[in-house]
Parts: structure tokens; C-alpha cells; sequence
């Protein structure tokens, strides 16, 4: 779901397309040590598949490290590869390092191989790449995920839980256009750099309009959220950026783009409405590329890609009906926060969770319910603790596990169902997206392990060289990814 869907839509418009094919071998790869299994498998293999590509792009990377590998002495430790540079490389032009955080909405991992992007392959070539892509935080949706890479918070604690979600405890309603600080917890970039007195901006990014801290969303670096503003007038904005006095650059950027988790929504991520959608942003990485090259500090600013979350196809009646489980107990609309795939219930007082947890899986496991067995009830604090989705009053009680492709609805309509969706586990390979990181602290055509985007704010700070806040991110991993720099103390 991009910003667009202000009215908090948890139901997008679809239409048919392919689906993917399940069985594909790539289907449950979840991390890298499995990748070299799959080399064999490359040559023969039609581009038709995005989880085939994907595939492949991680055999030859694969190959190549371990070409790497073979052909130095260079111990493989932990989640550092080799890399021919040693420290990073001294500034030129700017006098303080500047980050360029850009945000590609719904970039599922493997779309840079679907079409040509000759653009993100130059970040890529000679920049530092997650090799396997970056894992969202759960729930795979936009809004906790673009503010847990701001926070390097995972949704509990930041507070943004879902794209829309009422407070229990005064019944108050979140929606992507609330702005009040009470409900974005944690401290963004913007906040902790404005916090050091230094400048940042922001074109749409989701809280960046929150005033928090010494953060006051200024006019004209802060962009009231308009969706119909063209891509290319926000990159020749955060362009101007870089023509004002080197004193007053500011020193993080955040630029967001909805394409392509729009066109993944509508059509699903295997159809060729999306390879448009993705050379539509490899244009606007190389008008900034451009741009930066014209002004002399492309090779000064650190340049880092991500997506928020992938995407998969929802088709082939893969649909659960909650009225369907009336039999073993009634769930009213009204105890529902959120069906798909993020099923949220908060029941009302006088049912106790656990009773509605133990009757709904009744259903479910019965055999008599559609699709029971693609969906799974747990109480909160019962999830598997990898989720991170439990520790806030915001979440309701009772949380649904859907499985990958499958839409949870209350009763059938005769609405399509075929299309793309995202908010799954995010231990899923398909709701993984791109991480690309190109500066002076990134070695040149690096690949490093999978990771999830609560580290993104720990590197942004280190990067910047400033104190960040406490989050959920590791003290040790921007030592782990970024070249040493030797003028840090
Ligand atoms: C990578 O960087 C080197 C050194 O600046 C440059 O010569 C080369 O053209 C760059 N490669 C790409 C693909 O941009
Ligand atoms: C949103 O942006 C479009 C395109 O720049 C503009 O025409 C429109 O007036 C803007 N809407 C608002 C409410 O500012
Ligand atoms: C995440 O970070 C917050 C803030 O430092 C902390 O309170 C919380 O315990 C952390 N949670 C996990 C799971 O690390
Ligand atoms: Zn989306």
C-alpha cells in the first residue's frame, strides 16, 4: 500500500494476472547460506518467473563470491565479505558527509533483474549490496516499515503498527494522514540529525511531516504528502538541495517514490506493467546520478536505495472467509482491525481473547473451512518472537498468520480477486526488497548478507558520525558493512 491510499484501504483494486509458481525451487529460499544449491539451476531457466530470476541473480552472485573467495586468502567471517578497499574515501567536494536515503515503495527483491536498469546496476556495481535483498519488518506494510528504517525500531516500539489502527485506550483513530506526534514514537534521522543542529530534509516519507524534537518540518524541506507531485520534480528538488552554500546542505535526505508497489497491487509482480514501473525509477536514479555528476559530488554523497517491503500474486482463490467459521464462533466485522494479510481482532471486553484465539483454529483446522489451514490464529505474546509484534498496546490481542498469496475477507464477493499483496510474514522471501548503499563508505561491488531494516538507522548515524538514539538495531553492524573511516574517533 503507497501513500496514495489515504483512505486506509486494506483492500486494493485487482485484477487478474499470472500467478507464480509455488513449487518453484527458489519458493522457501530464506537466506543466503542456501544459495549455492541453486547454481546448477540458472543456465536453462526461462526469465518468466521473477523467483526464478531472482534465483539466478543470487547464483551468479553467489558464484562470483565464491570466485572471490577461492582467489584470496580472506578469512569469510561472520557477515563481512572481502573487499579490495581497506578505508573509505576522503570527501572531495562537501565538507560533512550526506546521506541520500531514497525509498522505492513496494521494490520487491529481484525486480532490479526483470528489466533493464542500467542505472541501480551502477549503484550496485560500485556500491554495497545486500545480496539476497533486505527483510521488512513484520507487518510487511509501508507505514511500520518506512518509519522502522528511520527508527531502527521495530513497529512495537515505534508505534506505527499498521497503515491504520484505533488506540484502545482512547479509541482514536490512525490513518496515514495523521500527523500528531503522539502517535509516532522513537526518533527519525530528521529528528536526531535536526537534534545535532544539523540540517535534513524530506520529500514524503511517512512521519517526516510529524514536528518531534527539534524537527518542524521547514518549509521547503519538508514536503506536505501530495502523491500527484511528478517523480521528476522531487529529484530536481532534492537536487537544488545540493546548490545551495556547503554550509547549508542538508546532511540526510529522504526522497520517496510509490512506484512500483502501485502497478504490484493492481496486476501482481509477475506482470509487464511492472518492468515499466521499475525502468520508471531507474530513470529517476540516473536523472539524480545526472544531476550529482554535474555538481561534482556524486562520488561524495552516500547514496542509499531500499525498498519498504516485495510483493507476491494473490490469485487462484486462495481467499479465507471469516463468516465461514460461524459453526465454531462469530467474528463481527466490528472486531476487526485489519483482515489481510494482516489479520488484527480486537474482540470486545467479555471475550476472552484466548477462547476466540482456541475456537477460531477449531474452525480452521477442521477441514470444513475453505483454506483453513492457510491461516493460523495466535494471542499476541504466542507469535513466534522473531516477529517483534507484541510489545504495544496498539496491537489488538489477537493477530492471524495468513500464508504467502492467501487474502483473508469476511464473506465472498464477487470482487476479483487476482492481484499483488504484501504484509506477510517477513521471514518470506517474496516481501523481501532491495538494499543498495553507494559513498565514500561503501566498498565498491560488495555483497553482503541479508539483513532487516532496523539497521539502516544505526549506519545512516555512523555515516553521519553522530550519537543516534537507543533502537533495535546492532551497535556492531555499521563496522560490519561500511568501510572503516579513518578520520572517525
Ligand atoms: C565505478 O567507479 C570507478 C571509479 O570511480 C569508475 O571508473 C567506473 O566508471 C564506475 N563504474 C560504474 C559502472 O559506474
Ligand atoms: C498536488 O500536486 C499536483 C501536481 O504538482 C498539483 O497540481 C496539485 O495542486 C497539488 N495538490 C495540492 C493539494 O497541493
Ligand atoms: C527495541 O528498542 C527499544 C528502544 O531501545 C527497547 O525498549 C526494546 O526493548 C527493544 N526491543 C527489542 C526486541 O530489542
Ligand atoms: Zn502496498
Amino acid at each position: 500500500m503507497g501513500f496514495d491510499s489515504v483512505s486506509a484501504s486494506t483492500k486494493p483494486t485487482q485484477i487478474p494476472t499470472q500467478e507464480e509458481d509455488p513449487s518453484s525451487p527458489c519458493a522457501s529460499l530464506l537466506s543466503f547460506n542456501t544459495a549455492p544449491h541453486h547454481k546448477n539451476t540458472a543456465t536453462s531457466v526461462i526469465f518468466s518467473s521473477l523467483i526464478l530470476v531472482a534465483c539466478i541473480a543470487l547464483s551468479a552472485a553467489s558464484a562470483f563470491a565464491l570466485l572471490l573467495f577461492s582467489s584470496s586468502s580472506a578469512p569469510r567471517t561472520g557477515a563481512s565479505f572481502a573487499s579490495l578497499q581497506t578505508t573509505s574515501r576522503p570527501l572531495t567536494k562537501l565538507n560533512r558527509p550526506v546521506v541520500l536515503l531514497i525509498s522505492s515503495d513496494g521494490f520487491r527483491f529481484g525486480y532490479q533483474f526483470k528489466t533493464h536498469t542500467p542505472n541501480i546496476h551502477r549503484l550496485i556495481a560500485n556500491g554495497t549490496e545486500a545480496e539476497t535483498g533486505l527483510i521488512p519488518v513484520f507487518p510487511s506494510l509501508t507505514f511500520p516499515n518506512h518509519y522502522s528504517i528511520v527508527t531502527g525500531l521495530y513497529p512495537a516500539y515505534h508505534g506505527i503498527i499498521n497503515n491504520h489502527f484505533d488506540d484502545p485506550k482512547t479509541g482514536e483513530v490512525f490513518t496515514m494522514a495523521s500527523h500528531e506526534p503522539k502517535w509516532w514514537l522513537g526518533e527519525p534521522l530528521w529528528e536526531t540529525v535536526a537534534n545535532h543542529g544539523l540540517k535534513a530534509a524530506a520529500y514524503f516519507w511517512a512521519g517526516s511531516e510529524v514536528h518531534k524534537g527539534s524537527w518542524t518540518c521547514p518549509q521547503d524541506f519538508c514536503m506536505v504528502y501530495n502523491g500527484s507531485v511528478p517523480f521528476d520534480e522531487r529529484v530536481d528538488t532534492v537536487l537544488s538541495y545540493f546548490d545551495l552554500p556547503t554550509s547549508e546542505i542538508p546532511v540526510f535526505m529522504a526522497l520517496y517514490f510509490e512506484d512500483p508497489d502501485h502497478q504490484g497491487h493492481k496486476v501482481g509482480p509477475d506482470d509487464p506493467e511492472i518492468n515499466e514501473a521499475v525502468a520508471g525509477i531507474d530513470r529517476m536514479i540516473g536523472k539524480l546520478i545526472d544531476g550529482l555528476e554535474k555538481r561534482g559530488v556524486f562520488e561524495d554523497v552516500t547514496i542509499i536505495m531500499v525498498g519498504d517491503h516485495g510483493m507476491v500474486g494473490t490469485c487462484d482463490k486462495k481467499l479465507i472467509f471469516l463468516d465461514d467459521l460461524a459453526p465454531w464462533i462469530d467474528i463481527p466485522a466490528d472486531w476487526v482491525q485489519s483482515y489481510t494479510p494482516l489479520l488484527a481482532i480486537r474482540p470486545p471486553p467479555g471475550f476472552a481473547p484466548s477462547d476466540v484465539v482456541a475456537k477460531m483454529n477449531e474452525g480452521l483446522q477442521s477441514g470444513k473451512v475453505q483454506n483453513g489451514k492457510n491461516l493460523k490464529m495466535y494471542l499476541k505474546e504466542k507469535l513466534p518472537s522473531r516477529l517483534h509484534y507484541a510489545a504495544s498496546a496498539r496491537i489488538p490481542p489477537i493477530i492471524g498468520m495468513v500464508d504467502e498469496g492467501y487474502t483473508v475477507e469476511q464473506k465472498g464477493t464477487k470482487r476479483q480477486e487476482c492481484g499483488g499483496a504484501h504484509g506477510y510474514d517477513n521471514a518470506l522471501f517474496s516481501m523481501r526488497t532491495i538494499f543498495i548503499g553507494h559513498g565514500p563508505q561503501f566498498a565498491r561491488g560488495r555483497k553482503v548478507p541479508s539483513f532487516e531494516n532496523v539497521q539502516i538507522y544505526n549506519l545512516v548515524t555512523s555515516i553521519l558520525n553522530i550519537q543516534g538514539a537507543p533502537n533495535n538495531g546492532s551497535v556492531s553492524f555499521p563496522s560490519a558493512v561500511l568501510l572503516p573511516d579513518p578520520h572517525k574517533f
